[in-house]
């Protein structure tokens, strides 16, 4: 018999109880699910619609379901379709006719994002860890490197030299900005929607901040058919985790780059590498593709649930309980992503020579000779155009700008000097650039303070 089997003469087709049932992944919220009905329990017994032996058994007995649900002792039913009807089943075996007393003015519809609420408050926070322990790891490496150049690109053409500490520092930004977003998502999902009933609330005389306080959540639901219809904050979490995803995938397309032959800019960890089954000599940067490939997935599930939520009328629909596998997959990626990306992070080697070579390359000093032309009183306009026929005579003659004489840089501006020499060289033009946000070595030391004073509060 169902819970709800009151009004039916027919049992459900088997067909449709595999169907629709959903605790074959909702299982996963017993603890939410048990630590919520506690909550409910004792609210309910402190506003007398149970009494206090009621409430002591009741609260008892979903302890000694989540123990023995803990230790692997209990086989689900799926006829009792999802995690909150299996627990009350459970109860109800468990203590007798007082379990079905627990229900008391709450529906499955409050209930069930009331579970996913409180799950996602957690793995916030542990996301939130593994960003702080992977912008730690940045901060770490970017310390041994303030001196290091390597060339910056645009259009992944050479452009103008950088340190390796700026380059790093700009995925702490991301990173950051990543941790202030979760923070926000947090304030929204941080709001008790229990008391909101099947969509109206009850007339039965509950407490919604009693349970709130209990629970740890900052406010309650102000509007019951919002409440139990609200998936944003998934639609958010999942925005957030997607954008997280990017900044990872964008930093593993570089990572795989620089350990190319080509770049030879870094040497990936053999413990983060892999071989190929056919070639001998292969090293391949398989973690860094496969985290890469599986932000995909997550722009999946972010496309996916604005597209369940969008002609949903209020309230509660069944549609909404294809909320969770889409967030659970979300949360395990970006969690299982972190989790090998920081280390192999903190393992790679950083070929500073190889770096610093590629820069003297490419003629990443140019916008320098152009902004010296500007220092002697040139329209930057009219440098620029200079500058670009000198280095299509460089190219033409096979020589770096720093290797002409004065006399051959006099023939296309009357403006050189002898000082033209000190703002070639690509430490020059590194240090050169010491504004707040540079690159130059002093500026990426004042960011690297900003860093740590970041990860202190
Ligand atoms: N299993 C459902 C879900 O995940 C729980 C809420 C069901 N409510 C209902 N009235 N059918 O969304």
């Amino acid at each position: 018999m169902k819970l709800w089997g009151g009004r039916f003469t027919k049992t459900t087709d088997r067909l449709v109880e595999d169907f629709h049932s959903s605790i074959s992944f909702d299982q996963r919220l017993y603890k939410q699910d048990i630590e919520g009905s506690i909550a409910h329990a004792r609210m309910l017994t402190a506003v007398g619609l149970l009494t206090p032996e009621e409430g002591e058994k009741i609260v008892e007995g979903l302890k000694s379901i989540r123990k023995d649900i803990d230790a692997g002792q209990v086989t689900f039913d799926i006829g009792a379709e999802d995690i909150h009807m299996n627990v009350e089943k459970l109860l109800t075996e468990r203590i007798g006719d007082v379990g079905k007393k627990l229900h008391t003015g709450r529906s499955r519809n409050d209930q069930v994002t009331l579970d996913l609420r409180l799950y996602l408050k957690d793995e916030i926070n542990s996301i939130k860890d593994l960003l702080t322990g992977l912008q730690r790891v940045l901060v770490d490496i970017a310390s041994e490197h303030i001196d290091t150049i390597l060339p910056g690109y645009t259009h992944l053409q050479k452009a103008q030299p950088v340190t390796l500490a700026h380059h790093l520092l700009a995925y702490f930004e991301m990173f950051y900005r990543d941790y202030q977003r979760l923070n926000d998502c947090l304030e929204r999902v941080n709001i008790l929607p229990l008391g909101a009933g099947a969509l109206a609330g009850t007339t039965l005389p509950i407490d919604r901040k009693k349970v709130a306080g209990e629970l740890g959540f900052k406010d309650m639901s102000a509007n019951s058919l919002d409440a139990v219809s609200d998936r944003d904050y998934v639609v958010e979490f999942i925005s957030v985790a997607s954008l997280i995803m990017m900044h990872l995938s964008r930093f593993c397309e570089e990572l795989i780059l620089w350990s190319s032959e080509e770049f030879s800019f870094i040497e990936l960890d053999d413990a983060y590498s892999t071989g190929s089954s056919m070639m001998p000599q292969k090293k391949n940067p398989d973690v860094a593709e496969l985290v890469r490939g599986k932000t995909g997935r997550v722009y999946g599930h972010l496309m996916g649930m604005l597209t369940v939520m969008k002609g949903l009328p209020l309230a509660y629909n069944k549609d909404m309980q294809e909320d969770k596998e889409a967030l659970f997959d979300a949360v395990d990626t970006v969690k299982g992503c972190l989790m090998v990306f920081t280390p192999m992070l903190a393992t790679t080697k950083f070929k500073k020579d190889n770096m610093r070579k590629a820069a003297d390359q490419g003629f990443a000093n140019a916008t320098d000779v152009a902004e010296y032309l500007v220092r002697k009183g040139v329209p930057f306009r009219e440098a620029h155009a200079v500058v670009g026929s000198l280095v299509l005579h460089c190219l033409k003659i096979g020589k770096t700008i720093s290797q002409l004489t004065l006399k051959e840089l006099q023939s296309f501006s009357t403006f050189f000097e002898e000082d033209i020499f000190d703002c070639l060289s690509i430490e020059a033009c590194v240090n050169g650039r010491n504004l707040p946000g540079g690159p130059a070595p002093d500026a990426v030391r004042q960011a690297l303070e900003r860093a740590k004073k970041i990860l202190d509060m």
